[in-house]
């Protein structure tokens, strides 16, 4: 099989977006498949999906699913971004035709996908948009159970909680940075979360993505600038200053 890369959590940060694209190109990996909130809490919401419109596909993530229907889970702040996010989408500034496309994108998306016996979701198998499967989780094997009974193949990539490393189904999590050499799926179900590309959340801010041969996964982490995306969220007033914060911590 072809190597192919996957993403999530762009979030539109496009300075964090660019970076891992241009990562991908060089390494001469044209399959590009994306796992959903390529928008929501950045500043450049039009152009991370004019970059997504090249991947092979990407699934509805929750921030796409909130400016399509419902933000009902959002908090107001979120909403707030959630809002000027759907304003930016709409935007008279640009001719009718590109958001149309925008919204006919979105519209399209699907919540899951099965590709080379692999299940792909933005959050978990058990529910595709909005269940956080994080590593404290290890500790409450009735929601980790319930998860991997919810999946129907060997292996699952997800996004969703910005944190990238590998839950197996014996109750155990390794992250990301403990896995050099990769990690290579065993008898034992796993659930990949790919990391975010635009708003890491694991302490380290560089932008994050994986890349799989069928055999090997493998965690990308590039550095990019995210002061420049820092600068352009605080010059927007309806995005809160601490979605610009966290991108200097990684948190
Ligand atoms: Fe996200």
């Amino acid at each position: 099989m072809a190597r192919v890369a996957l993403v999530s959590d762009i979030h539109a940060n496009i300075e964090a977006c660019d970076t891992v694209l241009a990562d991908i190109e060089a390494r001469g990996i044209d399959e590009i498949l994306c796992l959903g909130d390529v928008i929501g809490y950045g500043p450049n919401p039009r152009e991370c999906l004019e970059k997504a419109y090249s991947f092979q596909f990407s699934l509805l993530g929750n921030h796409e699913e909130a400016v399509l229907y419902y933000a009902e889970d959002f908090n107001e702040k979120a909403r707030r971004a959630i809002e000027w996010t759907k304003e930016q989408l709409n935007s008279p500034d640009y001719d009718k035709e590109s958001n149309y496309r925008i919204w006919n994108y979105l519209d399209g998306m699907e919540r899951q996908r099965v590709w080379n016996d692999v299940l792909l979701v933005h959050a978990s198998p058990r529910n595709p948009t909005k269940e956080y499967l994080l590593p404290q989780d290890v500790r409450n094997p009735e929601k980790l159970t319930g998860i991997f009974d919810a999946l129907d193949q060997n292996v699952c990539f997800c996004g969703h909680s910005h944190v990238p490393g590998v839950y197996t189904e014996d109750l155990s999590f390794q992250p990301a940075r403990e896995l050099e050499g990769g990690y290579r799926p065993d008898d034992r179900k796993c659930v990949i979360n790919v990391g975010s590309v635009g708003q890491p959340r694991d302490g380290d801010p560089r932008a994050c993505y994986v890349l799989f041969d069928g055999t090997t996964i493998e965690f990308v982490r590039l550095d990019y600038d995210y002061r420049t995306t820092m600068e352009k969220i605080r010059a927007i007033d309806s995005l809160p200053d601490f979605l610009a914060d966290r991108l200097a911590r990684g948190k």
